[in-house]
């Protein structure tokens, strides 16, 4: 009886080993696999790992852009049901850095007027709105509400934009008969004391102002520029000229879908004045100044409430094959940060300037180096360099070449150039065989800029994450946004240079933190 007993215990024992092992197999098994844990999740093929992407689902435009106590909010154009566009909504990320992202509940959900398109917020520091009953001020969203018809709508946060109440007297601008009548972008004219929004109609932008972000008055259209398509999300900040705070100027962005530089979904920028009521461009309607000339950044908007700094952040995807990119289960990533400044180019006239933000730094790991060498063909002082995540800063003294500049992303039978082309003063990314490319016949290609020599200097400013290069040419003179499905395992980097020589001067290469991972 006694050994039968020890039996049964042994055999209790081996079948509840069993059975925990098996448990604890499976929660290994259910925590590894990307749909079910939030760091795997971060781990799949594409994943960008230093730019912001939500954990599942469709992502387009950035929406409601405010800073606010200590935090950068970030909502954004959702489909909480699935992967492709629809069931539009607010999603919601929360930043400290502007690097490192926490997700936070949807902010914005469908109601009887309809899906909610994108839009801006602020902060209503003084209850202009008389939306805040109880506290001083908080944060008021201004959207499209898109069901039979496109109007303006608000809703407003008294808890740091975790919950919104729409207002009740919505939409605060019914249509007016206009079909395209949407993205309202709405910031504060201090000099008048008042809001002022901008509203893509169609083929212009609507200009209207408010004391209450209640009540609006129409004021003025601008419609220069480019009207390959339908014109979206429109922006209006002032900057200074040169770093001159007594010498200041306006920009107004927008963005046009189809009819961009290198095809498909893109925006245009002007330089002028704002009076309060009406935007002035300084130069001839027709004369193009475009604000990112690869394929990938688009519907930007900045920041609001950053004092004297202006950030944007854009949409890296393009409207005609935004819903076929290969990502699983989301699809969808932001642009870097870039902050924006005004700066007179020789021959060019002012132009709008788009910097990294510095905040980037932090994730830099130790920075490897080469100063004053001379490039010739057949040589790459980049051949023991493997990464899919890196920075690049090079400077180069233009020689005999005819083009040089890097390879990365580089495997057996795949590569992206980023390269300048010194016969035509041309910056480029060439994503012609950059990797997966069959899922949309507009997707392979080659995106250039004009680009000139400063001194007969180069600088290129590039940034390279799983499925994205950024490339800011001369200090953020001209940037190329592009996308890229390579695999994971082509990690290679090449420094060339065709018929001739360069001189780089010099070359800073920085392998970058994945901000997911701790
Ligand atoms: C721009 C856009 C906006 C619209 C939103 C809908 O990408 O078309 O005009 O509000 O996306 O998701």
């Amino acid at each position: 009886m006694k050994s039968l007993k020890i039996g049964n215990t042994f055999i209790f024992m081996i079948i509840l080993a069993i059975f925990i092992t098996a448990i604890s197999m499976n929660a290994l098994i259910v925590s590894a696999s990307p749909e079910n844990d939030s760091v795997g999740l971060y781990l799949e093929k594409y994943r960008p790992q230093f730019h912001f992407s939500p954990e599942r689902n469709w992502m387009n435009d950035p929406n409601g852009l405010v800073f606010y106590n200590g935090k950068y909010h970030m909502f954004y154009q959702y489909n909480p049901y699935g992967n492709k566009w629809g069931n539009m909504s607010w999603g919601h990320a929360i930043s400290k850095d502007l690097v490192h992202w926490e997700h936070l509940p949807v902010a914005l959900r469908p109601d009887k007027l309809g899906m909610i398109f994108s839009g801006s917020a602020v902060v209503d520091k003084h209850n202009t709105s008389g939306l805040f009953k109880e506290k001083p001020g908080g944060l008021v969203a201004i959207y499209t509400s898109a069901g039979e018809t496109q109007q303006q709508s608000l809703a407003y946060s008294t808890d740091d934009g975790v919950t919104w109440t729409k207002y009740e007297g919505n939409p605060v601008i019914p249509n007016p008969g206009i079909e395209d009548f949407r993205d309202p972008k709405v910031i504060w004219y201090e000099k008048e004391k008042k809001w002022v929004m901008l509203l893509a109609a169609g083929d212009h932008v609507r200009l209207y102002s408010s004391k209450n972000l209640i009540d609006w008055e129409y004021m003025s259209k601008f419609d220069e520029g480019a009207h390959g398509g339908v014109w979206e999300c429109p922006e209006l900040f002032e900057l200074p000229v040169n770093g001159d705070p007594n010498n200041t100027k306006w920009v107004l962005q927008v963005d046009l879908n189809p009819g961009a530089v290198a095809g498909g979904s893109g925006g245009q920028y002007f330089i002028g004045e704002f009076d309060g009521k009406t935007f002035i461009n300084d130069n001839p309607p027709d004369e193009i100044r475009w604000v990112d000339y690869g394929k990938d950044f688009y519907a930007t908007q900045t920041w609001f409430n950053t004092n004297n700094r202006k950030i944007w952040i854009g949409w890296m995807n393009n409207w005609e094959y935004a819903e076929f990119i290969p990502t699983h289960p989301w699809r969808g990533a932001m642009s870097l940060p870039r902050e924006l400044t005004l700066k007179t180019i020789p021959g060019e006239g002012i132009k709008l300037i788009q910097d990294p933000v510095i905040e980037l730094q932090a994730i830099r790991q130790r920075p490897n180096e080469w100063k004053d060498q001379r490039i010739i063909p057949g040589q790459n002082i980049l051949s023991d360099m493997n990464s899919n995540t890196i920075e690049i800063r090079a400077e180069f003294e233009i020689g005999s070449a005819t083009e040089f500049g890097f390879k990365v992303r580089k495997g057996k039978s795949e590569e992206t150039i980023i390269g300048y082309n010194t016969d035509r003063n041309q910056l480029f990314v060439d994503r012609t065989n950059s990797g997966e490319d069959q899922f949309h016949e507009q997707f392979a290609g080659k995106h250039t800029a004009p680009l000139h020599p400063v001194d007969n200097r180069i600088k290129l400013h590039i940034f390279v994450d799983h499925s994205s290069v950024e490339v800011f040419g001369n200090t953020g003179e001209r940037v190329i946004t592009d996308r890229i499905f390579p695999e994971p395992s082509s990690k290679g980097v090449e420094l060339y240079v065709e018929n001739g020589d360069v001189q780089l001067l010099s070359l800073t290469v920085n392998e970058l933190d994945s901000i997911w991972q701790k």
